[in-house]
C-alpha cells in the first residue's frame, strides 16, 4: 500500500541545473531545475526561441547538456537510451520528422516492431494508437497525403503505440484549424499519462494543464498554477506571451 502511493506521488521527470550550449555558441538552457509528478499535466510556455523544444530533446537524449536529468526513474544517459524512449514519447512540432514511412500502418508499427513484439501485439498496438488519435481505418493511407490534422493525430499515434507513461508534445496545436484543434484537445485530455506540452497557444495550455513553467531565454521564469500566472498581464508581456482572452477582464481585449 505504501509502495504504491510514493509510487504514485513520486517525481516522474527531474531537471537539476541544465545547462545546452548549440555548436554555434548560443546558449539555449541557462540552468534549468524542474520537477514533474506522475500523473501531472505541465504546459511549458514561453515565446520562440526560449528554449522548449530544446528542453524536451534533453529528455529522451536526442540532446546532452550538463547537469542532471531523471525521467520515469532513470538517469538520461547513453545506457538507458533505449529503455527511456520506450517510457517516454516525444511528439515533434512537425508531423513530416515522425511520419516516414510510405503506409501509415508501418509508421504506427515501427516502435512496437522495433521493441520485437509479435506480429498480433503489433496489429493490437497499431489498432488501438489509431482507434485514440480517432484514424480508425486509416491504416492503407499515405502519410504525406494526409492533412496537417490528420498528420498531427498520425504522429500521436506513432507515439501512443509505444504505450509511453511520459508524453512530451512540442506545439500540438501549431498550425491547426479550430476544428482539429479541438479535436486534438479531447484526445490529449483523454491520455492518462503525465504530459509536457510545449506551446504559446496559451488557451490550448489552459484546457490541458493545471500547471504552467514559463521559460524566457533559456530559464524559467515562473512555475505556478496556470489560471494564476497566465491572468498576470504583466508577467505575460515581460516574456512575450499574452493573457488568453478566456481570462480577460472584458475591458482588456
Ligand atoms: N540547431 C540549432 N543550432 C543553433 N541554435 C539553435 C538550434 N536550435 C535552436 N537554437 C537556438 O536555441 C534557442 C532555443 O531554441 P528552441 O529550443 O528551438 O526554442 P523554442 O522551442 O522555445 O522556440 C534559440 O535561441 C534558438 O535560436
Ligand atoms: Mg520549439
Amino acid at each position: 500500500m505504501r509502495e504504491s502511493v510514493v509510487e504514485q506521488t513520486a517525481p516522474h521527470i527531474g531537471l537539476h541545473q541544465l545547462r545546452f550550449q548549440y555548436g554555434d555558441g548560443t546558449l539555449a538552457l541557462q540552468g534549468i531545475s524542474l520537477t514533474v509528478n506522475a500523473g501531472e499535466s505541465v504546459a511549458l510556455v514561453g515565446p520562440n526561441g526560449s528554449g522548449k523544444s530544446t528542453l524536451l530533446m534533453h529528455l529522451v537524449g536526442l540532446l546532452q547538456g550538463q547537469g542532471e536529468i531523471v525521467v520515469a526513474g532513470l538517469p538520461v544517459v547513453k545506457t538507458h537510451l533505449p529503455e527511456i524512449r520506450r517510457r517516454v514519447g516525444l511528439v515533434f512540432q512537425h508531423p513530416d520528422d515522425q511520419l516516414f514511412l510510405l503506409r501509415l500502418y508501418d509508421d504506427v508499427a515501427f516502435g512496437p516492431r522495433n521493441q520485437g513484439l509479435a506480429p498480433d501485439d503489433v496489429h493490437a498496438r497499431v489498432t488501438e494508437a489509431l482507434a485514440r488519435v480517432r484514424l480508425d481505418g486509416y491504416v492503407d493511407r499515405v502519410a504525406h497525403h494526409l492533412s496537417t490534422g490528420e498528420k498531427k493525430r498520425a504522429a500521436l499515434a506513432t507515439v501512443l503505440a509505444m504505450q509511453p507513461e511520459i508524453l512530451l508534445l512540442d506545439e500540438p496545436s501549431s498550425n491547426l484549424d479550430p476544428r482539429s484543434r479541438r479535436d486534438l484537445q479531447r484526445i490529449l485530455a483523454e491520455l492518462p499519462v503525465t504530459k509536457i506540452i510545449a506551446t504559446h497557444d496559451m488557451e490550448f495550455a489552459l484546457a490541458l494543464c493545471n500547471r504552467a513553467v514559463i521559460l524566457d531565454a533559456g530559464q524559467v521564469v515562473a512555475d505556478g498554477p496556470c489560471r494564476a500566472l497566465f491572468a498576470d498581464a504583466d508577467l505575460m508581456e515581460r516574456h512575450g506571451l499574452e493573457v488568453p482572452a478566456s481570462l480577460c477582464a472584458p475591458a482588456c481585449c
